[in-house]
C-alpha cells in the first residue's frame, strides 16, 4: 500500500492544466439538469451504486470510517439522499454544501419532511472555498460522493477539505478518474472519454495521482486508496445517458462502453495532530 502511494508521488509532476469546465459552468449544468437526475437517479446521483441504498449506505459508513456523534461535511451532497440516509442509520450531524440553488431548495424540503433539520444543515456554496464559510479544525469528517470529480482546481479543494477537519478528522473521496490503458488505441480512447465526459456531464475527469500530489504538503496520513469495494449496479447511470443521449462514447475506437475507460477509486486521509 505504502509502495503504491510512493509510486503515485513519484509519477509525473502535477501540470496546471486550463480545467474543462469552470465551478460557474458545473453550478449552471446543476441548475438546469437536476430535474433529470432526479427522474433517473431519485435522490442519490452516482454512477457507482448500489440498487439497494440501505446496503450502500452502510457500505459508505464502514469504508469512510463514520461514526455516531461525529460532524460531517457532505461536500457535493446534490439534493441530500445520502445525508439523509446517514443520518436515518447513525446519530451524526452533517453540513451538506451542494453548488445547486434548485438542489438546495430541495434538499432543504427533503431534510425537513424527514424530520432532519436539527441533524443536517444545507449550504449552498462552492466546496473548494469551505475554509472561508466552515470553521477550520471543527469536523470529524468530510466525504465526497463522486462530487470531487468536478473541481476545477484540485489544490483549492484539498486545502479547504484539510483546513476545515479537525486534527484526527478524514477526508474520503469516492470517485472517478482516467482510466487505466493496457494499449495505445485505449490511451487515446480513455482521452476521449475523458474530454467527452467533461464537456458533456461537465466534469473535471483527474488522474489519480494528481489528487494524491495535492496531498502531499498536507498535515495528513493516507489510510487507504482502492479500487470500489463492492460490484456497483450500472444500470441507472447507463439509463440516463440514454435517454439523455448524452454522447460519451463519441470518437471512441475500441468496442467498450465508455464507463469501462474511467476508473472508480475510494481514497481516505486522517489529519495529523502537528
Ligand atoms: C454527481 S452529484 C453527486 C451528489 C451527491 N453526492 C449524491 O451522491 O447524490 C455532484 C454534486 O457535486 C456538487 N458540486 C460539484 N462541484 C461543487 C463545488 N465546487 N462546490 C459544491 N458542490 C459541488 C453538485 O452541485 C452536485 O450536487
Amino acid at each position: 500500500m505504502l509502495d503504491f502511494i510512493k509510486k503515485l508521488f513519484d509519477s509525473k509532476p502535477v501540470q496546471e492544466t486550463t480545467p474543462a469546465s469552470s465551478v460557474s459552468d458545473v453550478k449552471q449544468y446543476y441548475e438546469d439538469w437536476t430535474q433529470r437526475y432526479i427522474e433517473s437517479f431519485g435522490d442519490t446521483f452516482q454512477s457507482r451504486r448500489l440498487n439497494d441504498l440501505p446496503k450502500l449506505t452502510e457500505y459508505l459508513i464502514g469504508s469512510a470510517g463514520i461514526k455516531s456523534d461525529m460532524k460531517i461535511v457532505d461536500a457535493g451532497c446534490g439534493i441530500c439522499g445520502p445525508a439523509i440516509m446517514l443520518c436515518q442509520k447513525i446519530d451524526i450531524q452533517i453540513d451538506a454544501i451542494t453548488l445547486s440553488e434548485e438542489q438546495t431548495e430541495i434538499a432543504k424540503k427533503k431534510v425537513a419532511e424527514a424530520g432532519l433539520s436539527d441533524k443536517i444543515n444545507v449550504i449552498c456554496g462552492d466546496f473548494q472555498k469551505m475554509d472561508s464559510f466552515l470553521a477550520k479544525d471543527a469536523y470529524d469528517g468530510v466525504i465526497y460522493l463522486e462530487s470531487f470529480v468536478h473541481s476545477d482546481n484540485t489544490q483549492r479543494a484539498v486545502d479547504a477539505a484539510v483546513a476545515i477537519t479537525k486534527p484526527g478528522g478524514f477526508i474520503y473521496i469516492k470517485d472517478l478518474y482516467h482510466g487505466t490503458a493496457r494499449n495505445a488505441q485505449e490511451k487515446k480512447d480513455i482521452a476521449q472519454v475523458v474530454q467527452n465526459s467533461n464537456k458533456h456531464i461537465l466534469m473535471n475527469v483527474k488522474k489519480l495521482h494528481e489528487v494524491v500530489a495535492a496531498f502531499e504538503n498536507a498535515p495528513i496520513t493516507f489510510d487507504f486508496i482502492k479500487k470500489l469495494g463492492f460490484d456497483a449496479d450500472v444500470e441507472v447511470a447507463n439509463e440516463f445517458i440514454r435517454r439523455n443521449m448524452i454522447p460519451l462514447n463519441q470518437n471512441i475506437q475500441s468496442d467498450i462502453f465508455f464507463l469501462k475507460f474511467l476508473d472508480y477509486y475510494e481514497l481516505r486521509v486522517t489529519k495529523l495532530f502537528n
